[in-house]
């Protein structure tokens, strides 16, 4: 049996590689990176490396050929990630692949979260192929408020406008290990997983980094215009604060207030506490 995971460079596909290897062989796992100089590291893991591009397709089919089993990691670039996952789908059903985890997003398919429409093209894309799936729909990445977490370390309020808006967060470690697992076929068969940790305010986490960093933490609920200053004021640049913004609306929408224990049946635990994370930040 062979195992895939696409585009190993990235944060989340290099931690899943690690967790893969307490579930399978080595030699039985295969990584894609996009070009010969990102290869290095992982041969020296003793791991498979093939050279591929999600937009090119071509490459694509070579890098399946022989693979069972692929973890496909959706791409950051969303300028063209259409194009790119119609062409990862067509290149694992031309390239004979049985089972694809495609990590997606929250409700994918009926939701209006910003990134919620590449996701939603590329599961239908996955479930008209034929191919057997797995939907590994990451709710938000606690590193995702490493910005603000950081500021509030430094003295700064933890500022929102997402209101009384729930979030799903886990680390990134969590999903990394539930990909690998559902990939390696030691978690509950199911074809879509919702996951994520406990559903919290921002209230609530600010409750935690002030528990995880010995002092009271200060809370500031804003409106998206002051939050958008706010992040300015703390340095961030503000094409990425007005992008901050989208994701508070989002919140407040209760886009992400997609409750599930998916995440703990398939790691077989607890979601791991925020505590460590937020002092180590
Ligand atoms: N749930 C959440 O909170 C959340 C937050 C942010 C992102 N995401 C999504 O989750 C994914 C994984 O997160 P992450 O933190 O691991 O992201 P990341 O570290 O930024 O990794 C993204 C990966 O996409 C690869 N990529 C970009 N264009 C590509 C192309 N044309 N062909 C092949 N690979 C390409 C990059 O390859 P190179 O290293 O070669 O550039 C990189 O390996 C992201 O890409 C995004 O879709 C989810």
């Amino acid at each position: 049996m062979k195992y895939l995971v696409t585009s190993a460079t990235g944060d989340l596909a290099g931690r899943a590689v690690k967790h893969l290897k307490n579930f399978v062989p080595v030699s039985d796992i295969v990584v894609t990176v996009r070009s010969e100089e990102k290869a290095g590291t992982f041969r020296k893991q003793g791991l498979e490396v093939r050279i591929a591009d999600f937009l090119d397709k071509e490459s694509l089919v070579k890098a399946f050929q022989g693979i069972n089993r692929v973890l496909f990691v959706s791409s950051n670039d969303l300028a063209t990630r259409k194009q790119q996952h119609q062409n990862v789908v067509e290149a694992l059903k031309e390239a004979g692949v049985e089972f694809v985890v495609y990590t997606s997003a929250p409700n994918a398919q009926n939701s209006t979260l910003i990134v919620a429409p590449d996701h939603k093209l590329t599961e239908q894309l996955i479930m008209e192929s034929g191919l057997d799936y797995g939907f590994a729909r990451n709710n938000w990445y606690l590193e995702n408020e490493t910005f603000m977490l950081k500021a509030v370390k430094n003295g700064a309020p933890f500022t929102y406008s997402a209101g009384e808006g729930r979030v799903c967060y886990a680390l990134k470690e969590d999903y990394a290990e539930a990909a690998a697992r559902i990939l390696a076929g030691v978690a509950p068969k199911q074809t879509i997983y919702e996951l994520g940790g406990e559903l919290i305010t921002y209230e609530q986490l600010a409750q935690i980094a002030s528990k995880a960093i010995g002092r009271e933490v200060e809370t500031a609920s804003v409106s998206d215009e002051e939050y958008v200053k706010a992040l300015v004021d703390l340095g961030l640049p503000p094409e990425a604060a007005q992008s901050s913004v989208i994701v508070q609306k989002d919140i407040r929408n209760g886009l992400l207030d997609v409750p599930s224990d998916d995440l703990e049946k398939v790691l077989g635990r607890k979601t791991t506490p925020f505590d460590e994370f937020i002092r180590a930040l």
